[in-house]
């Protein structure tokens, strides 16, 4: 009678434990990661870093990561140029590359206009080709303009590739 009493206990102090540790590993695996916010606007930065002086400033466009189950920090996508429009207080922003290969396009301060580093084609401040667009047609289109929403405060752009 003790021995059965006894092996009772040992099978019920066995079961219960692993029982339990099954269901919790059930319940893990079933469950999926956490919910990833919509990769469709990237976020590039507070209104406020952008300049009242109406320059161009070049600002980087960060995507989120994530590894299977966890938030990690973000990561730089590409970059943007952002100004405001000091007749309308308008935001405009430009990509930061230009052309198929996606070249680098840099702004010339004392120029005040943008120079690709792709055969020196300029553009005015508001990207448009300044170039003669006869010299070299394939390269002069202008910068290409970029969607963006502003939500509290932050300023977000379209996600092209999402
Ligand atoms: S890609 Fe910009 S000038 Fe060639």
């Amino acid at each position: 009678m003790h021995s059965i009493v006894s092996k009772t206990v040992a099978l019920v102090l066995l079961v219960v434990p692993l029982t339990s540790l099954g269901v919790l590993g059930f319940v893990f695996l079933a469950s999926p990661p956490p919910l990833r916010p919509s990769a469709r606007w990237l976020s590039v930065a507070p209104t406020s870093q952008i300049p009242a002086n109406g320059q161009p400033t070049f600002l980087p466009i960060m995507a989120p990561r994530y590894d299977a189950w966890t938030r990690l920090s973000d990561q730089i996508v590409g970059h943007v140029f952002v100004r405001r429009d000091l007749a309308t207080n308008d935001i405009k922003v430009v990509s930061a590359v230009h052309g198929p290969l996606a070249v680098p396009v840099d702004y010339d301060q004392q120029a005040g206009c943008f120079i690709s580093r792709c055969f020196g084609v300029r553009f005015d401040i508001n990207g448009t080709a300044i170039t003669d667009r006869n010299v070299i047609p394939s390269h002069a289109a202008d910068m290409p303009a970029v969607d963006f929403t502003i939500v509290d405060d932050v300023l977000f752009v379209k996600n092209t590739h999402s």
